[in-house]
């Protein structure tokens, strides 16, 4: 299973490095940590909870740390073992400036498991996976708003296109964003979501905002062809990339397949979750040209509709399939 991500924080470098090189804030900030122990130099002793749907598991093991390179990198290297199997990853994370009061935390890399964890899935053990590191990036942004750093600005490196308004917290970009072919020049604050920023900056209305906790996909648009959350991305993050919103489907007056599938096919009632579901279907459609019911309602399960059943949605996608 891949692991693979990157998140913006509020801080420089070198006080998230030593945030998670301290064993008390990565005991605190680490899910379902109940015991983490340095052993050696580099080396932890860790006992952790994990709950897997129905089935909970308490894992028992060694965190290594390696090839630190303060503050920029290092090497997490997991090791653990439990009755309902064992997991074994290797994570490389990079630290990066990305302005004044910023960093970038990306991480790549790869886990492999044995045992009823295994047997569960790549896609139900990648969701159990996402939501670890979700818990683990909030609980350390609340760290980091709340430790008093002795220097707020050590060993910043200022980038001159950043503009830094007098009031701190306020930090703003001039950015591109290529939304629908057009590029867009617009100043934005670090802390702008995408999807506030298509919606309020440039009134392009279709993509919705349903809900503040990442569940509703009605703010979906294609990015570089695959669909994504937009409430879910800083708009900093997403200058350069290819962004489709829903105004961007049809062409020449023609409506797309999928907007006429869902025309034709009454896969709309009120019609608020209807671009993210249509953006959703568009990069399924591009995966796999025909499919099944199944398919349809899996590739949809993080688009919700409060006021159908599906059924006419799941056959508004058919309906684009044969025409695509
Ligand atoms: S607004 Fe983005 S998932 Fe709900
Ligand atoms: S058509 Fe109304 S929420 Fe989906």
């Amino acid at each position: 299973m891949e692991l693979k991500g990157k998140e913006v924080l509020q801080a420089t470098k070198e006080q998230i490095w030593s945030l998670l090189m301290d064993p008390v804030t990565l005991a605190k900030i680490t899910p379902g940590i109940s015991r983490l122990e340095l052993v050696e130099e580099d080396v932890y002793d860790a006992i952790a909870e994990i709950k897997i749907g129905p089935v909970k598991g308490t894992f028992g093991g060694k965190l290594r740390l390696k090839d630190k390179d303060q503050p920029n990198s290092f090497s997490l290297i997991v090791d653990q073992k439990s009755k309902i199997g064992n997991v074994n990853a290797k994570v490389d994370i990079a630290l990066d400036t990305a302005s004044a009061y910023e960093s970038t935390i990306s991480f790549d890399g790869k886990a492999n498991m044995s045992g009823v964890l295994a047997s569960k899935g790549a896609r139900v053990m990648s969701g159990v996976a996402s939501s670890l590191t979700k818990q683990f990036f909030a609980a350390l942004r609340n760290e980091i708003a709340s430790t008093e750093f002795e220097d707020k600005r050590s060993n910043i490196e200022t980038d001159p296109n950043i503009k830094e308004s007098s009031n701190k917290s306020t930090m703003t970009h001039d950015i591109e964003l290529i939304i629908n072919g057009e590029t867009h020049s617009i100043t934005v604050e670090s802390r702008s979501v995408l999807a506030n920023v298509i919606r309020e900056q440039l009134r392009l209305t279709g993509t919705h905002i349903g809900c503040d906790t990442s569940s509703c996909g009605a703010c979906t648009v294609l990015i570089d062809g695959k669909a994504i959350k937009s409430c879910t991305m800083l708009a900093v993050q997403a200058e350069g990339l290819a962004i489709t919103t829903v105004e961007g489907l049809s062409e020449n007056g023609m409506m797309h397949p999928i907007q006429e599938g869902f025309k034709e096919e009454h896969g709309l009632q009120c019609g608020f979750c209807t671009p993210g579901m249509m953006m959703t279907s568009i990069d399924l459609l591009h995966r796999n040209s025909n499919p099944n019911e199944s398919e349809i309602r899996e590739a949809l399960e993080g688009n919700f509709c409060r006021c159908t059943g599906y059924h006419n949605i799941v056959r508004a996608v058919q309906y684009a399939a044969e025409k695509m």
